[in-house]
């Protein structure tokens, strides 16, 4: 090619693209991202677990409640905590945690301070129940919970506290709980101060050629904008993100979606797993429709690994653990020399409104402590005499175990990944004994309240706790190390 037929290549823009991509660790903003957004938690190459997201936790001044704060802190969760008594919780709680003053059985104080932000929430409010003949201040009588006291309710009524109160925090709750198969990638219908520096233009500058592109942030949505050209052998615009430091890991997903408004012509996605500038891209080849918004979805076994737009054919498949940038393009050509059947040279516009992970596995979001014996009253066969109290006594403690029934059933058709827990007696000693799980109402026993905050904890992380009931009480035997897997795939989900 003679310099007389060769477009004017822009040495500037060539330096000012490499320099903008030059790998630069600014991206623990995508860290906040994902801890705003994510209900996943993440294990990290070390073996530790990291864990994002904010957790609320009604009834967190309460004997499981407060046992399932400090587990959670311990665990490196962002907790909330929603109290009655803001002096009380103070007292009470760990410094590290949010607290927000609430009542759920006042639906108006369940309002946005309460569920922004949230992925999962933990209830273990209960209805006050103590001794007829008076309690200590540390409520003693009431949480060693082997020695029978005469019991009565005091304050709220159970029908108010256990059905009501749940139902309220379920529905407010259900407005604000990520979906739990998505997570979001980048959202640009809500414009940040962050997302201005990631995406920069990446043009067929780099080898010569001289189409140009954009990325511009609007409103509600990002523009990838410009005019491609195939002068001097060129032929291709894109955007791609500086590299993610850390690396986004979307294991767990089973692919990416894409929002988009295009021009009708063909689009690639690439996604890469290798920080080096000219590596191979995982690629993926979609059409627009002119002027409408569609949803794409690329599931991660139909990216085509690419290096400079010859398909790399011994490459193993992509590692979704380490995605650490993205690219959008529009080229002249597809795969190894084909043409883009869709290709047009000249102005183009793709608006994207978000990118998104999805497929991902269903998690417990909703974690309800409940009660074994919630079934009992009233069902044939059942011998009061040899019924825990509250079983015997359902009727004079206004229903305790039918409100609390109902309050699991709104949860059970809230729509909400859930998890009910029925713990036996509650005790204070320590936890750590081996433990029982069964479903269908049937056990009696007892079990340390450390070792149902445990579980509380444990289940958001099991996709086989998953929208099932339990009951559990304590064994004998110490546990040395329990297999939280294998307990929770004896269960069978909810009917
Ligand atoms: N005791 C047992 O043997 C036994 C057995 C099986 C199951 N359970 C169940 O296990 C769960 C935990 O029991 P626990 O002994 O930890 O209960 P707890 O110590 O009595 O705690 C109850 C918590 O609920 C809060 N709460 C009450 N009404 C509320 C409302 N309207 N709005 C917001 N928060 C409210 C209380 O807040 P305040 O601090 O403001 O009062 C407290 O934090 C309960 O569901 C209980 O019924 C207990």
């Amino acid at each position: 090619m003679t310099n007389q037929n060769r477009s004017q290549w822009n040495l500037c823009r060539f330096i000012k693209t490499l320099a903008y991509f030059e790998v630069i660790p600014l991206f623990s903003w995508i860290e906040k991202l994902f801890s705003g957004n994510s209900r996943e938690i993440e294990t990290q190459s070390k073996g530790e677990t990291k864990n994002m997201g904010v957790i609320l936790v009604a009834g967190a001044t309460g004997g499981v409640g407060k046992r399932v704060v400090a587990k959670l802190v311990g665990q490196g969760y962002h907790v909330r905590c929603l109290v009655r008594d803001i002096e009380k919780a103070r007292n009470i709680l760990s410094e590290a945690v949010d607290l927000v003053v609430g009542d759920i059985t006042k639906p108006e104080t369940l309002n946005h301070l309460v569920m922004a932000n949230i992925q999962a929430v933990i209830c273990c409010t209960a209805v006050r129940v103590q001794p007829v003949e008076g309690d200590t201040k540390d409520r003693e009588k009431y949480y060693q919970g082997v020695k029978f006291y005469q019991p009565e309710i005091v304050g709220d009524t159970p029908e108010n506290v256990e059905y009501q109160g749940v139902k309220n925090l379920v529905t407010a709750a259900a407005k604000y709980l990520p979906s739990a198969s998505e997570k979001v990638i980048f959202d640009f219908t809500q414009t940040s101060a962050e997302l201005k520096n990631i995406w920069g233009a990446l043009d067929d500058v780099v080898m010569g050629g001289v189409s140009a592109s954009s990325f511009q942030l609007g409103e509600k949505s990002a523009l990838f904008s410009g005019n491609v050209s195939t002068a001097n052998s060129g032929g291709f615009a894109s955007v791609r993100t500086k590299n993610f430091v850390p690396v986004i890991n979307l294991s767990g997903f089973t692919g990416v979606k894409l929002r988009v408004k295009g021009d009708g012509q063909r689009y690639k996605i690439f996604l890469r797993t290798e920080s080096t500038w000219d590596g191979v891209g995982y690629s993926y080849s979609f059409d627009t429709v002119v002027d409408n918004w569609i949803d794409v979805t690329i599931p991660f076994a139909d990216l085509t690994p690419v290096f400079r737009a010859k398909t790399v054919k011994d490459s193993p498949p992509i590692d979704a653990s380490k995605v650490c940038s993205l690219q959008l393009m529009l080229s002249k050509f597809e795969y190894d020399g084909a043409l883009n059947p869709k290709f047009a040279p000249g102005s183009f516009a793709l608006e994207i409104e978000s990118i998104k992970a999805v497929g991902g596995k269903n998690l417990p979001q909703f974690v309800l402590v409940s009660s074994a014996g919630v079934t009992r009253p009233g069902r044939p066969g059942i011998n009061l005499d040899e019924e825990p109290p509250a079983v015997r006594l359902n009727d004079q403690l206004g229903g305790i175990l039918t409100w609390k029934l109902q309050g699991e059933e709104s949860l059970r058709n809230s729509g909400i990944p859930y998890t009910i827990i029925r713990p036996c007696a509650l005790t204070e000693t320590a936890g750590g004994k081996e433990l029982i799980f069964e479903q269908g109402d049937n056990i009696k026993g007892k079990i340390s309240r450390d070792d149902v905050a445990e579980i509380c904890i444990q289940v958001l992380k099991q996709s086989q706790a998953c929208n099932l009931t339990l009951e559990v009480k304590e064994g004998e035997n110490i546990a040395h190390s329990s297999n939280w897997q294998q307990l929770f795939s004896a269960l069978q989900p909810d009917k």
